[in-house]
């Protein structure tokens, strides 16, 4: 991996656990996760909970909701012994540093955000605060660890730029090199899976149409009834992946089988190419089953003891705290706060 000389490589990302977790969630970030945990580099993955409440959450919800996703880190391959994992609240660096980006990033590098505008929609004036200030705590989240690299889909692109802008302005600020400017690591063909109701819409937890999504803790039948289902047009797969250019579902279908199986859609084509979707979509329920009802059926054994999660997450949270805090005490001397409580 490729990064500032001064840094150490560190992965850090997280996962808003509101609501359940999407095959997006599962492809664009979970999967890749794991595979960054595999390549032996320091890996830090985080339950976003404090992000969670920018919209209304019901709190015996959130915390359901919290552990759930916690179970779906441990079922898709995620170890606590060689990865941190923890929920965001237990460490408070993050709200912390979060306030001093405040001061560092300005209003209208905020109000270009297409998160922002999306989630707010028409009724912008009833929006939380927190919500606008969301990637402040976001780039906080990263930069409280040092972080270097940041595995994420496509739609949070815009988010790490701004955590490159708010690392540049600090440092240039303060006249010191204390942030990294971090590298978003957005790769592999499920970049960004497409909603099964419309190819054109990224699938989405917050979409009104269960049909449009795969939740990780689905049945194998719903699993299956939901492919079955999903749009697509009149014609036979192309043999080639610029045969897909204009058919947004097909393609969607076929970059998620590329990535269930590890492999390429140009492979998946080579299989696939002049077959209807009456014969591929079969073959990718079972590949989707194959590869999914295991993960569930994990996370529900999990969940059934949800003490052991807490246990797994407080102990995260206590091992990142031992890596923000001296971050964010010599990022408060910087600044110029005077240190003195005894500890
Ligand atoms: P969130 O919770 O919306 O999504 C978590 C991760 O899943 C990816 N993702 C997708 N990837 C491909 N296709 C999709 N349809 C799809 N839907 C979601 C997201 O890109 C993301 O990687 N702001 C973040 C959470 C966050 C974070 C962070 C991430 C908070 N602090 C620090 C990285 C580093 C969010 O709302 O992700």
């Amino acid at each position: 991996m490729s990064t500032a000389p001064a840094f150490t490589p560190r992965v850090f990302s997280g996962i808003q656990p509101s609501g359940g977790l999407t095959l997006g969630n599962y492809l664009g970030a979970l999967k890749r996760f794991v595979e960054k945990q595999e390549q032996g580099v320091e890996t830090i993955y985080c339950l976003v909970d404090l992000h969670a409440i920018t919209v209304w959450q019901d709190p015996s919800k959130l915390r359901h909701s919290t552990r759930e996703a916690a179970a779906a880190f441990l079922a898709a391959g995620i170890d606590p012994a060689r990865s941190i994992l923890f929920n965001q609240s237990q460490v408070p660096a993050h709200a912390e540093l979060a306030w001093i980006f405040n001061c560092v990033a300005r209003m209208g590098w905020l109000s270009r955000m297409t998160q922002f505008k999306d989630k707010a929609g028409k009724n912008r004036e009833n929006a939380a605060v927190g919500l606008f200030v969301y990637p402040n705590l976001m780039a906080a989240d990263i930069l409280a660890y040092h972080a270097t690299h940041v595995p994420v889909g496509e739609d949070q692109k815009q988010h790490l730029e701004l955590t490159r802008d708010i690392a540049i302005k600090f440092n240039h600020d303060y006249g010191v090199e204390f942030f990294p400017v971090v590298e978003p690591v957005i790769e592999g063909v499920a970049t960004r899976v497409m909603s099964l109701r419309d190819g054109t819409k990224k699938m989405s937890k917050s979409d009104p149409s269960d049909m449009s999504r795969i939740n990780l803790t689905d049945d194998a039948d719903t699993i299956a009834q939901k492919i079955r289902k999903a749009k697509t047009d009149p014609e036979p797969l192309p043999d080639e992946v610029s045969g897909l250019e204009s058919r947004p579902e097909a393609r969607n279908l076929v970059n998620i089988y590329a990535a269930l199986e590890d492999t390429t859609p140009t492979a998946v084509l080579r299989a696939f190419g002049g077959h209807g979707f009456g014969s591929f979509k079969p073959q990718l329920a079972d590949l989707a089953v194959t590869k999914l009802a295991p993960i569930s059926a994990e996370m529900t054994r999990l969940m059934a003891d949800p003490a052991e999660i807490d246990r797994i997450l407080g102990d995260g949270a206590a091992r990142a705290d031992a890596i923000a805090r001296p971050i964010l005490e010599r990022c408060f001397d910087i600044v110029g706060m005077v240190r003195s409580r005894p500890v």
